[in-house]
């Protein structure tokens, strides 16, 4: 039977310079809702990719000595590093200086052209001639350029522009049709008051003044400017208009795209509107996240307050870093990133609450059935029961979270089933079972607790594939069959007779806290 597809794509990242944890936490998000999906029996394909052209990567390879293109072939190969280091499995990764996007871009120019979409005109903006970059009134610092603080120019220059007001009404009827394409709400909303309601303007799409990125065809002097040429990479990497467009055809629409609040606007407006125009059916939702940010503001180089995210990978492992993202980022909100919140989390919430959870299990299953986990005996008493009840209940909450995009909230309720489990052997006391010689119930406890850590293992699977596989490993799973997700409503059918390890290693080593603390503060650049 063929499966069910999901796309989801992250945006594509300008490489400009190192990817700070802010800007991971986008794709480590596609990469988790992808491998849920996956889980769960769809055929899911994840993209992400560069944003390589434009006046500011031209700048940044001057900076370095190098020729635009030799700049992004080595941030390209710096951002793969960073995505394998994080764990991504994404399944295409397009970069807008490829062909394949380049030579589709033009086409996509051309029929804009034809439809009468695209007219040419004058644009005016604020012109900072050391930075060689237009700016909008709103953008400029104190009057000044915001890069670098120098005087800039009312200057005008001839462009292409994209008529955006022919397709207002289009636009608000798809929006009242479909109240759920952005979510959060309330960035829906925002985007109507400031922008739709008050008319939408027109985009200018054409630069003159640099030179690094797709040429106008028929007026070279023309650089296609980057928002038509990044917002297409979504369509052009499934080989939208080129010779083999099978991806295309299987996975258009989207059935998610994530993206950070500070481009909303371009996602939730001119994407949908440059698919209509083309014809093509819109993506079924756009999340919208919030920021990572330091008490004191944004992470800055000025400031010294980046955290990167392989500082935090070497030295807690990348499933502490991606766990610490997904729980803390409240749904489409800013979060503080604070080294106290990191160090904390790891210590509790990995270490004490799950760590223990398997340590103490494996350790009584060695202790009182020398390592071979008892047949399961169905609900032996109440306390049983009530383990097995919040795991259902909590794994459905999980589900609707997950499927909502409430990440913190979906990985909450996975910890809700640790704590319950670690009630459990306070309540059902294995040791005073053992010394009472009362091993119906012991057996029952012990395969109850096995059961309850396969079942974690298999939710923390898309957030934490590592430490997943760790705890399998532990139980003495080792059958595919047994870490399937659709096994986990089958309570208890399948650990029988399955030997644990005899000594395992704890999933995370206890952190001294200041000193850990310190040491995050010391390694922010
Ligand atoms: N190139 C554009 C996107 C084009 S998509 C057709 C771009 N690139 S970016 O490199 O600046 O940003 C990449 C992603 O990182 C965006 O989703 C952006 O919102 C996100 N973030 C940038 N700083 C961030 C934080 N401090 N916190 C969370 N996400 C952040 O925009």
């Amino acid at each position: 039977m063929e499966k069910n597809t999901f796309y989801v794509t992250t945006p594509i990242y300008y490489p400009s310079g190192k990817f700070h944890l802010g800007t991971a936490y986008t794709t480590v998000l596609a990469d988790t809702i992808k491998k849920y999906k996956k889980q769960r029996g769809y055929d899911a394909r994840m993209l992400t990719g560069l944003d390589e052209h434009g006046q500011k990567v031209e700048q940044v390879a001057i900076k370095r000595g190098m020729t635009p293109q030799e700049h992004v072939d080595d941030m390209a190969n710096q951002a793969k590093e960073l995505w394998k280091k994080l764990d991504i499995e994404y399944d295409d990764f397009i970069r807008t200086t490829e062909e394949r996007h380049t030579k589709i871009v033009e086409k996509i120019f051309n029929k804009f052209m034809e439809q009468g979409d695209i007219y040419k005109g004058e644009y005016e903006g604020w012109y900072c001639m050391p930075c060689e970059t237009y700016f909008t009134e709103t953008q400029l610092v104190d009057g000044k350029c915001p890069d670098c603080g120098r005087e800039v120019k009312r200057m005008k220059e001839e462009a292409y522009f994209f008529n955006m007001k022919k397709y207002q009404k289009r636009l608000e009827d798809f929006y009242a049709k479909n109240p759920d394409f952005i979510l959060p709400e309330y960035r829906k909303n925002e985007l109507f008051s400031n922008f739709i309601e008050p008319g939408i303007e027109d985009l200018c799409i054409t630069r003159t003044t640099f030179d690094w990125g797709v040429k106008v065809p028929k007026d070279p002097k023309h650089v296609i400017y980057v928002w038509l040429d990044a917002l297409t990479n979504y369509i052009t990497a499934l080989g939208y208009m080129s010779d083999d467009d099978t991806l295309f055809k299987k996975y258009w629409p989207a059935d998610l795209q994530i993206v950070g609040k500070d481009i909303i606007r371009f996602h939730g407006i001119y994407w949908p509107i440059f698919l209509m125009a083309l014809d093509l059916p819109l993506p079924k939702r756009i999340y919208s996240h919030g920021f990572l940010m330091m008490k004191d503001g944004k992470m800055s180089k000025s400031k010294g307050n980046v955290v990167y995210p392989e500082m935090l990978i070497d030295r807690y492992g990348v499933d502490a870093t991606r766990y610490y993202l997904l729980r803390t980022f409240p749904y489409g909100q800013d979060c503080i990133f604070t080294p106290e919140d990191f160090v904390n989390r790891y210590n509790f919430d990995l270490c004490n609450d799950l760590g223990n959870l398997l340590n103490r299990t494996i350790g009584m299953v060695n202790k009182y059935f020398e390592g071979i986990v008892p047949d399961y005996k169905g609900l032996v008493n109440d306390v049983d029961r009530d383990l097995q009840d919040t795991i259902v209940t909590k794994i459905k909450e999980y589900e609707n979270n997950m499927e909502n995009l409430h990440f913190a909230t979906a990985i909450e309720e996975i910890w809700a089933i640790i704590a319950r489990a670690n009630k459990y052997v306070d309540e059902t006391a294995p040791w005073t079972l053992a010394k009472n010689g009362d091993t119906e119930k012991l057996e029952a406890v012990m395969a109850n607790l096995v059961e309850t850590l396969r079942i974690i293992a298999i939710l923390i699977n898309p957030v934490m594939s590592q430490t997943a596989e760790k705890i399998f490993n532990q139980l003495g799973i080792d059958k595919e069959e047994y870490k399937q997700y659709d096994t986990i409503n089958k309570f208890g059918k399948v650990t029988k007779g399955i030997k644990v390890i005899e000594k395992g290693e704890p999933l995370f080593l206890r952190l001294d806290s200041a000193e850990e603390i310190e040491y995050i503060k010391n390694h922010m650049k």
